[in-house]
């Protein structure tokens, strides 16, 4: 573990922007609580960290960050449990995420102690930001960015880390119509699939909004080389139920080491439902598809947590697949998933963090 041990500042706001917020109807990202986490990286050491009121921030128009793009970011969650406490889900897989981005995108590593340490103070300061009701969490974003000011090409030498939540709800309103990309690519081999970059994000804009044009959510992306063996789907991990089997694409570089999706991993063992991690050939799909054996299919993330596949086009065709309620494994796991997260039933793994 890098370690700091450094105390975190904190400045708590005057007044709290929460009486004015409606935490019932809140639009996914666009409402941010009281405070954020601030540590800045100079002279090859983390400085003081600081929790401060959530605010706009100067920036150079020659911040390196603004240029090329070396930034990275990770995407957790807190709720609200039933006992009225509030705990975070698996931080300690973004943090470790969070420093392999790091190391791929030449960016310092973060202590793992004070990101910690940081995630809890900030949780606890806005617990009360944490939307109660089925579908309601504090969305957590750690975001990392190259702060010189300075247009040269190379790694920057100072970065700030900044730590910000929003209440959320649901982030698709309905089941995803999804078509499988066969032209662009998300990532190849050697590039920075894995890594949670900006750029990676930036370069899926084009054909997600070719599909949109469409009339499709979101891409199920295919692998860069063949587009024969599917990757991902918009963004987030994938899964796909074919008789009584789940499938998921085995991570090989190209592919998110999703949180959600090794969390849905483990409950399947745990279930023992039988869950596959290997290739998944676009072929395989399509055959199970027009034989009516693929009975589920599901995007799954953070924001999303499992969002359920309508519709899959390939070649121009669109195949539907079960309703909703007829998908009885997926719904199970999300379910079981659910109620870990808010408490209402055992945790088994020792996955939820409590900060209140
Ligand atoms: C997440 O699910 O946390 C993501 O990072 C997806 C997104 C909102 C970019």
């Amino acid at each position: 573990m890098i370690s700091t041990g450094q105390k975190i500042a904190i400045t708590r706001v005057e007044r709290s922007r929460l009486k004015e917020t409606d935490l019932d109807n809140v639009v996914f990202g666009r409402v941010f609580s009281d405070h954020m986490f601030v540590m800045d990286y100079q002279n090859g050491q983390w400085q003081q960290p600081t929790i401060v009121p959530y605010a706009k921030m100067q920036m150079s128009p020659a911040s390196l960050v603004l240029h090329y793009c070396q930034t990275i970011f990770e995407g957790l969650k807190a709720y609200r449990t039933s006992t009225g406490g509030a705990a975070l889900f698996r931080p300690q897989m973004n943090i470790e995420r969070m420093n392999r981005s790091a190391e791929r995108m030449c960016m310092p590593q973060i202590p793992e102690d004070v990101f910690m340490d940081g995630l809890k103070a900030l949780v606890e300061l806005d617990s009360d930001w944490i939307p109660g009701g089925d579908e309601g969490a504090l969305y957590i974003r750690p975001l990392l960015y190259a702060s010189d000011e300075y247009i040269g090409v190379r790694p920057s030498e100072g970065y700030r880390l900044l730590i910000f939540t929003c209440p959320v709800r649901g982030y698709y309103k309905e089941e995803v119509r999804v078509k499988i990309e066969t032209e662009y690519s998300r990532a190849f081999p050697g590039g920075t699939g894995e890594a949670k970059c900006g750029g990676n994000y930036a370069a899926s804009l084009y054909p997600a909004k070719l599909a949109a044009d469409e009339g499709y959510h979101q891409l199920l992306w295919t692998d860069g080389e063949t587009h024969q063996y599917f990757e991902e789907s918009g963004t987030m991990n994938v899964f796909f139920r074919i008789d009584d089997t789940l499938i998921t694409p085995e991570t090989s570089g190209t592919i998110l080491h999703g949180v959600t999706r090794d969390s849905i991993i483990r409950i399947a063992e745990h279930e023992k439902i039988p869950c596959e991690v290997r290739r998944v050939s676009v072929r395989e799909v399509v055959d199970a598809l027009k034989e009516g054996r693929l009975k589920a299919a599901f995007g799954a993330g953070t924001a999303a947590t499992i969002a359920h596949i309508r519709s899959i086009a390939y070649e121009g065709v669109n195949y539907d697949l079960p309703p909703v309620d007829q998908r009885n494994l997926s719904n199970r796991i999300g379910k079981m998933l659910d109620e870990i997260r808010r408490g209402r039933i055992a945790d088994p793994f020792g996955w939820m963090v409590p900060v209140k």
